[in-house]
């Protein structure tokens, strides 16, 4: 801190104006003059100091740079791992930390100083365009998994950007709808996993989102950045704005928002205007103090006088690609969801299998926006496939070559790059083969494996239409047909969901034999569908999310506001009735709820022990793997609160656990400790735990209770914030 204090009373006050914005993007998404080209951003260096010029970069699913610059024979490629809803599918903290250790190691050794990751807004609706890049509809699952791979990350020497701060929910009108909400639903919800990613994760910094919430810019929101954020919570980092976020820079400084991204010239409806400038002209009139610029400015040094730039940290551009591809294969197995399977998965070895669906070839790793990266290499699920020695129909494989090659060709379906260099392909109708060809096809294969892709990405959202959330007819036909025809000679159709948000299943789920949810999970996807379906691997993910039957079933239906077409607003009447809690409270049945998830295996639960000692419920429960292959069971921990003066959701997960490989006959005794504040809601001025009997409910998903078991609070609990 002295040395910091030195720094700053060294600096000009032109200086200090510097620090707090950024040098401004030159291209849209991505500076190709940084000293990372394709950086999403970068600070003003003060060279007389020695302060340097600190880079910061996306995302959350690896390390966005370009991978090659220009007169510059060398790449820079980076690891694609699994989308974040696809590494929250792992329920595993420890795996979310290799994560985090693998991009942040990618962070330094390419220049960078600061991920900008995790991102962790909660899926309050399925439509939101970048669920994808976001963990879970629940905040402790949220939480817990952003602090782990906030740890992983920072043991390099780099920082992570918890983002979006906070109930950035959606994409329409981000930068300018008013997100209503009460207080109750940001603190139970909305806010939850910040805090828990902020007091158990530290990140070096946390990026203040687009929306207004309750009227006022997060970027300029003093009650959420210096109140909550820094009084109550203790955060310790700097807050950088969104890109272009706001409309003042001014307050942005004085509510807490300590740096201005990607900064210089911003612009507001149609005007441009200089942040600098503005800066300079607030402090001359006295509209700005000098001490608050002091302690944006002290905020950001204090932080970043860590990182690799201002030690002068000699990057290799190196990273051990090979290494992080284990990682990134290895979380994308623990991410997968076996959503249904009627003795049909995994596949007997050496079953004839007929590939269905484009998305074999042109597989989805991941969504598009700052959450995009460039890997060497994406295996797609026919590569994996055939890498992998499953045994394919090849002239199936030939016509899907062909018919893609020919479409791509046409106008109409010419893929083209969107501004953040995405190559976007416009979604091919699936339903090419005749039923007389299916026929044929299904005589000579026993098995059929049909893949069903989506994309979505930053800067609009979903629609509840066919082709989106529902399948599109042609999809639909594709199934029915293959259905049909296999099911003729006895055979079985397997559905993979190549997907990064939940679509509609529950209408066609029952043609089918077994549906495996695969994601979109980076670079080494290919490899992990064809472990999967070969049993070479058993899945173990869980929903971090609920797949509601049908749009109509969502309890946000305000998404994403009003007027429609043009949303200025967005009130969450459902308030803290989000995911399951919803679902659960008002017997609403999901097509899949949170936490659900099939393995090949079978797993017992026992031996709960319930007990409170001072303020920590403790609990403890035995998992045996009672069926004949290893494999690992996720484990929830939900409380049912007692009917008291606050209205509670039917239950809450507080904890959750997932085994180790477990041995068929061998068992694991999980305990876990739950603060008694944990279990309390927010009254309007406090947390408080009512007093009265609650249950304990250990689940292999929210609806699949296997234990409970009772406690009692004698007397009512007030914590303060
Ligand atoms: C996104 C952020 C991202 C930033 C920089 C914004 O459009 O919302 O998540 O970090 O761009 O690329």
């Amino acid at each position: 801190m002295e040395k910091v204090n030195e720094i700053v009373s060294q600096l000009t006050l032109e200086e200090k104006i510097k620090l707090v914005v950024g040098v401004g993007l030159p291209g849209l998404f991505g500076n190709p003059h940084s000293r990372v080209a394709g950086a999403a951003g970068e600070t003003h260096p003060i060279p007389r100091l020695g302060i340097p010029a600190f880079v910061l970069a996306d995302g959350p699913a690896g390390l966005r740079i370009n991978p090659t610059r220009e007169g510059d024979d060398n790449t820079y490629y980076t690891t694609a791992f699994p989308v974040e809803i696809m590494l929250a599918s792992t329920w595993n903290k420890e795996l979310l930390e290799e994560v985090g250790k693998a991009m942040g190691e990618e962070t330094r050794e390419y220049g960078v100083d600061v991920l900008l990751a995790p991102a962790m807004n909660i899926h309050r609706n399925p439509l939101c365009g970048r669920n994808f890049e976001y963990y879970s509809e629940d905040p402790v699952l949220s939480g817990e998994l952003a602090s782990a791979f906030v740890r992983g990350v920072q043991s390099q020497g780099v920082g992570a950007c918890i983002k979006h701060f906070v109930a950035n929910n959606q994409e329409t009108n981000r930068m300018i709808v008013d997100t209503i909400v009460s207080e109750r639903a940001l603190r139970e919800v909305y806010l939850k996993g910040f805090e828990i990613a902020v007091k158990k994760g530290k990140p070096w910094s946390v990026m203040s989102a687009y929306n207004k919430l309750n009227g006022k810019y997060c970027s300029q929101s003093e009650w959420l950045l210096k109140k909550v954020l820094r009084k109550e919570w203790g955060f310790e980092g700097f807050v950088m704005s969104d890109w272009y976020a706001g409309d003042n820079p001014v307050e942005q400084l004085k509510a807490g928002n300590d740096l201005i991204m990607p900064g210089k010239v911003y612009q507001v409806n149609t005007e441009r205007r200089d942040e600098i400038e503005e800066i300079q002209e607030a402090l001359k009139e006295g509209k700005l103090s000098e001490e608050v610029l002091d302690e944006c400015v002290r905020n950001i040094l204090k932080v970043l006088m860590n990182a690799p730039s201002f030690k002068g940290y000699k990057y290799s551009n190196k990273p051990n690609l090979d290494a992080h591809a284990k990682i990134a294969y290895k979380a994308g197995l623990e991410g997968v969801v076996l959503l249904k399977n009627e003795n049909v998965l995994p596949l007997i070895e050496g079953t004839p299998i007929a590939l269905f669906g484009t998305g074999q070839i042109e597989t989805v790793k991941g969504g598009t926006g700052s959450g995009d990266t460039h890997p060497r290499y994406t295996i797609s699920i026919l590569e994996g496939m055939e890498e992998r020695g499953l045994k394919l129909d090849g002239e199936l494989v030939n016509s899907y070559k062909e018919y893609i090659k020919k479409m791509r060709e046409t106008e109409e379906y010419k893929p083209r790059t969107d501004s953040w260099g995405t190559v976007i392909k416009p979604k091919l109708p699936e339903n090419f083969l005749s039923e007389r060809e299916i026929k044929k096809i299904a005589k000579k294969n026993d098995v059929a494996v049909i893949v069903i892709s989506r994309i979505s990405g930053e800067g609009y959202d979903r629609k509840p239409i066919k082709g989106d959330f529902y399948l599109s007819d042609d999809e639909m036909e594709l199934i029915q047909t293959v259905s049909r025809e296999f099911h003729e000679f006895g055979k079985k159709v397997v559905v993979l969901l190549n997907i990064g948000s939940p679509i509609e299943i529950a209408s066609w789920r029952d043609l089918v034999d077994g549906i495996l949810l695969v994601w979109q999970a980076g670079q080494e996807m290919g490899r992990i569908v064809a472990d999967v379906l070969s049993g070479e691997a058993n899945p173990s993910g869980k929903l971090p999310t609920t797949f509601p039957k049908d749009y109509h079933d969502v309890p946000s239906w305000t998404f994403p506001g009003e007027p429609r077409d043009n949303p200025l607003k967005v009130v969450y009447e459902e308030d803290i009735y989000v995911g399951y809690r919803y679902y659960d409270t008002f017997g609403v049945e999901p097509a899949y709820e949170f936490g659900y998830g099939l393995s090949y295996t079978k797993f017992e639960y026992g031996n709960l022990k319930v007990s409170l000692e001072n303020d920590l419920l403790k609990v403890s429960y035995t998992i045996t793997n009672v069926g004949e292959r290893s494999g690992k069971e996720v484990s929830q921990v939900y409380i049912k609160a007692p009917k008291g003066k606050i209205d509670k959701p039917l239950q809450e997960l507080k904890a959750f656990y997932k085994t180790k490989e477990l041995n068929p006959g061998e068992s694991e005794t999980i305990s876990v400790g739950i603060p008694i504040r944990d279990l309390a809601s927010f009254d309007g001025n406090g947390w408080i735990v009512e007093e009265g009997e609650y249950e304990v409910r250990i689940g292999a998903s929210s609806r699949d209770i296997r234990l409970k078991d009772m406690f009692k609070i004698e007397e009512e609990r007030k914590f303060g914030m």
